[in-house]
């Protein structure tokens, strides 16, 4: 489906506190960012500095504490939990930090679920949950649980996990923490290639400045707020 919105994502006025010992902890003081539908950003900032809250947010996991995120012109505070589950499921794929793979399950079970729960026809599952792997280099990893996976190993099942329903939107964060710099540059790549063939859109932090380098949009959160850089 052709984007029919300029901004995919916008965010406007965003604040996120919380409750400490003591009072509370502004993490975000307001931030304001738009992002076109089939690009590439990337978001720097010093560890602490609120990236992975305003992940959160984007993605609809957090609400903000003030200001609002429009989602292909969806404001995400007004839709009930269910509707923000049902886009985020669907529309939105999510490498966390931690790779938060399940433990019992095996790689390609771990990208199944993602299916299952985007509502995928079950026919469909094998196929897209194969190609997905073989997409980060992990075919012959499918049946192997976590434990039994390398760090990188599991960072490529995330990676798989939050690509596999093709999503509209990736929030990736740090998806290339575990990875050697070759792999690095082979995953994004690879997101490079499914942004130009699929028009997925892709805001992901990093630390890294090789990889910022490929970046079309590159913003740093400073003081609560996010800069272009
Ligand atoms: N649920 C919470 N309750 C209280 N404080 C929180 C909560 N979540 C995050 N924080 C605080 O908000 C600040 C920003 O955290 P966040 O995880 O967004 O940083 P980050 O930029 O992603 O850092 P890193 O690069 O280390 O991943 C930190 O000081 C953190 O301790
Ligand atoms: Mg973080």
């Amino acid at each position: 489906m052709a984007a029919t919105f300029e901004d995919e994502i916008s965010v406007k006025g965003v604040t996120r506190s919380f409750p400490v010992a003591g009072g509370e902890l502004e993490v975000l003081k307001g931030v304001d960012l738009k992002i076109k539908p089939g690009t590439l950003v990337m978001l720097k900032g010093r560890s602490g500095s609120g990236k992975t809250t305003l992940l959160n947010i984007i993605g609809g996991l957090d609400l903000p504490t003030q200001g609002e995120v429009w989602f292909e012109g969806h404001p995400l505070s007004s839709l009930t939990d269910m509707e923000r589950t049902m886009i985020r499921r669907t529309r939105i794929g999510f490498i966390f930090q931690a790779f938060a793979l399940m433990p019992l399950l095996t790689a390609a079970e771990n990208v199944e679920l993602t299916l299952r729960l985007a509502g995928v026809k079950p026919k469909l599952w094998k196929e897209r949950v194969e190609e997905t792997l073989a997409l980060v280099g992990l075919e012959k990893r499918m049946k192997h649980k976590p434990y039994e996976l390398s760090g990188g190993e599991q960072q490529r099942v995330a990676i798989a996990r939050a690509l596999v329903h093709r999503p509209r939107l990736v929030l990736a964060d740090e998806p290339t923490a575990e990875l050697d710099s070759k792999r690095s540059l082979q995953m994004i790549q690879m997101f490079k290639s499914l942004i130009v063939r699929e028009g997925v859109t892709l805001l992901m932090t990093t630390h890294d400045p090789a990889l910022l380098e490929v970046a079309d949009e590159i913003y740093e959160m400073v003081d609560g707020k996010v800069q272009k850089i």
